[in-house]
């Protein structure tokens, strides 16, 4: 096999309940993701070394060097098979970056799939998810997809069945956040309220509502600790989520870390009327309509 090509997509957080800092300066979360339908490609060449090239729109936001989550990946693959392998990965970003979609994370899952094909090592997929813990909270769910409840730092899931297609539109901001950043912020706003910090519990009507498809429901339940951490860094996103809410969003969240603002439509004609409305907000760089869940990535 010369080269194996997967699509990965990119996260919301439809619950991100933040439990107080932890020693090893991470949090415990109840972390409910979902897969939506913005994808990055991953291709993995035959090469004597790893290299990365990354085309697209947000390409010139990547790092190509060792700071590049993909080479991560392969080369902690190549490590886990106890060999020295190659590949060149080409990537072609459609998730934006450092936007609270894990596109970083859905980049470093591919090359672990595509690696893992195009080098025949046929490892099983929790090889995968462990290695893929060991890169970033989030790589474990962009390696899995559909919808699941992250537990631990996060890379601890389960899988949750859910009824239905939701309908999303994603406002992209000018420029983007560092997650580490927004959850110092959390930390520091907290700190400043003096109350203690709950342990995060799972909403189950929340979860209820992805079970049976009820998107009204699932509009009202949306959560995400990190959204006030987000607002004080970007003030601006605040218009942009009452711009969505105006415009009759179900339900309405800064994604993940921001500063990605994500829109509950009630169906695909909805989602493009949102995004059309969103898009022309000045602090929205562009408006993507998409839908949830979809599956992780698979060789082709
Ligand atoms: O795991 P990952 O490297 O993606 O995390 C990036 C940063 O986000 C961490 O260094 C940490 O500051 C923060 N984080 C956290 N608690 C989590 C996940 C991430 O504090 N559960």
């Amino acid at each position: 096999m010369s080269s194996v090509t997967v699509q990965v997509p990119a996260k919301v957080n439809v619950q991100l309940s933040v439990g107080p800092l932890r020693d090893d300066g991470y949090h415990d979360l109840v972390n409910v993701f979902h897969a939506v339908s913005i994808f990055d490609e991953v291709v993995a060449k035959e090469s004597d070394s790893i290299t990365v090239s990354v085309v697209g729109e947000w390409a010139d936001q990547v790092p190509v060097d060792d700071g590049n989550l993909a080479i991560q990946a392969a080369r902690a693959l190549a490590k886990h098979a106890g060999r020295t392998y190659g590949a060149h990965l080409v990537i072609e970003k459609s998730i934006p970056v450092a936007g609270g979609m894990a596109g970083g994370s859905a980049d470093a899952a591919g090359a672990l799939v595509a690696c893992n094909e195009l080098w025949g090592l046929g490892l099983p997929f929790e090889d995968l998810l462990e290695i893929a813990g060991d890169l970033g909270s989030d790589v474990p769910f962009s390696l899995m997809g559909g919808t699941a409840i992250g537990t631990g730092r996060g890379e601890q899931l389960s899988e949750l069945a859910t009824g239905g297609v939701f309908h999303w539109v994603f406002a992209v901001a000018e420029g983007g956040l560092s997650t580490a950043d927004v959850y110092a912020q959390c930390d520091r706003l907290r700190e400043a309220e003096g109350a203690e910090v709950p342990w995060p519990q799972v909403d189950d009507a929340l979860l209820a509502a992805l079970r049976t498809g009820d998107a009204p429901t699932l509009g009202a339940r949306l959560a995400n600790d990190l959204q006030p951490a987000a607002l004080s860094l970007r003030p601006e996103l605040a218009h942009t989520l009452e711009a969505g809410r105006a415009a009759g969003a179900l339900g309405v969240i800064v994604s993940g870390s921001g500063p990605t603002c994500a829109f509950l439509a009630s169906d695909a004609d909805h989602a493009g009327h949102l995004a059309t409305t969103l898009s022309q907000l000045p602090s929205c760089r562009t408006a993507l309509a998409a839908h949830g869940p979809v599956p992780g990535p698979r060789p082709s």
